[in-house]
């Protein structure tokens, strides 16, 4: 499958969550059995090489990109969720989002002092979230070998956030 026949598979939904947001919906191509295990595969062929110690997921859906890639690479995952939801003791990072303000949150020593980490997302947008996570996982100790996503909104701006922050960046669908 192409990357042009996955692309196709993300559906647009206007207006969502707020007027003038363009939602790029992942869902429609998750639920498509080839377009999943191919985006998948895409994800995994530019992870591989960089052997990461560790898989970092952001919640929500980079927890389901994030675990199929642990999976496909015979890793750990770990997720970055939103506030609140950690049973144990966190450390976290606030951040500002598209369409508001929002928190991630690690449990304490999860990702120890010197792991590679790879850290995953369906989507990059401002790359707000991408950012904050990052610096979250550096100010552990971690190194960030890249922020994989399976979509970039060029128009945004986030993946040149990212690289001028230092964070080597790739997205399968553009
Ligand atoms: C979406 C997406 C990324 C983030 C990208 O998540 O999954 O995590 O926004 O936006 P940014 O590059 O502008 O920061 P959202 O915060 O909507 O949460 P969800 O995955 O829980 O729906
Ligand atoms: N996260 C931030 N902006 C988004 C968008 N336009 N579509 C889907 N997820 C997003």
């Amino acid at each position: 499958m192409s990357i042009d026949s996955l692309t196709a598979l993300v559906r647009t939904i206007p207006d969502f969550p707020k007027p003038g947001i363009q939602f790029r919906d992942v869902t429609t191509l998750l639920a498509d059995a080839r377009g999943l295990a191919e985006l998948v595969d895409h994800m995994a062929a530019v992870a591989r090489p960089l052997d990461p110690d560790l898989i970092v997921g952001i919640e929500a859906r980079g927890f389901i990109l994030g675990a199929a890639l642990a999976l496909a690479l015979g890793k750990g995952f770990v997720p970055l969720r939103k506030a609140g939801k950690l049973p144990g003791k966190t450390v976290g990072i606030d951040y500002v989002l598209e369409y508001g303000t929002d928190r991630l949150e690690l449990h304490e020593g999860q990702v120890p002092h010197g792991v590679r980490v790879l850290l995953v997302d369906d989507l990059i947008a401002t790359g707000g979230t991408a950012l904050a996570a990052a610096q979250l996982l550096r100010e552990q100790g971690a190194s960030v070998l890249m922020a994989l996503f399976a979509i970039d909104l060029p128009d945004l701006g986030g993946m040149a956030a990212l690289e001028a922050d230092g964070v080597a960046a790739q997205a399968i669908i553009a």
